[in-house]
């Protein structure tokens, strides 16, 4: 997919509090199958613009194309299915329920696309089979390692065959060997034409990428 972010602005209102105006004027393409890094430091609004990107969040102002598409033209729900199937999350801590098993969690962007479940089963064995862990299937995601997890998550993203994955500092947590694996498959991903999207304040992790999208106070330089 080729995004296309023009003039977007993104200010949180609290109730006491001053406004936060966090993106205030952000310009940025990205093209279909490009591996992207996103860097800024803590706070710059790295997050707020990935949100937006994958149609979690809606700026305050400004455009969004995906392809021909204007996405903020769409109504929520309509939004809401597109995010499901032509994204998929790898979030800052993963994000996985910890009481369940693998499988039940690798199904779920499956379930809410309404897949039928044999079929979200076979689909997630198939991936589960790709990242040697077909063992781990039925155990609770508390009982596993941290590198472990991580591929969880990233078969979780891919469940539904997105165009486009966006990884919300997924290394932030792991040590530099597990941080390459995961760049590993990024890169293996990103080589059968899915468009990557990772937040990263590591430089190793960045320079990886074919190009790196700085934000600091609130622009993309
Ligand atoms: N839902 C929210 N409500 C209010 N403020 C928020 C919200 N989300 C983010 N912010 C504020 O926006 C700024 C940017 O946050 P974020 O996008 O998470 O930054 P980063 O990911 O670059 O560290 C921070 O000051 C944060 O406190
Ligand atoms: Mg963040």
């Amino acid at each position: 997919m080729n995004i296309t972010i023009h003039a977007l602005t993104k200010t949180f209102k609290h109730k006491s509090m001053p406004i936060t105006e966090v993106l205030k004027n952000v310009n940025l393409t990205i093209s279909q199958g490009e591996l992207v890094a996103i860097q800024g430091k803590s706070g710059a609004g790295k997050t707020t613009l990935l949100n937006i990107i994958g149609c979690l969040d809606i700026p305050s102002s400004g455009q969004y194309w995906i392809d021909e598409q204007d996405i903020l033209s769409l109504s929520n729900s309509t939004r809401a299915k597109l995010r499901n199937q032509r994204f998929g999350f790898i979030m800052q801590d993963y994000a996985l329920i910890n009481d369940e098993t693998v499988m039940d969690n690798i199904i779920l962007p499956a379930v809410f696309a309404k897949t039928p479940i044999l079929k979200a089963k076979e689909r997630a064995n198939i991936l589960l089979a790709r990242f040697n862990l077909e063992h781990l299937s039925a155990k609770r995601i508390s009982a596993l390692s941290g590198g472990e997890k991580q591929r969880v998550a990233i078969i979780r993203a891919l469940m539904n065959d997105p165009d486009c994955i966006l990884a919300d500092e997924p290394t932030g947590a792991l040590d530099s060997k597990n941080s390459h694996e995961i760049m590993k498959v990024f890169i293996e991903l990103n080589n059968i034409g899915k468009t990557i999207i990772v937040v990263t304040h590591d430089d190793t992790i960045a320079n990886m990428c074919n190009r790196i999208v700085r934000i600091a106070d609130g622009i993309v330089e």
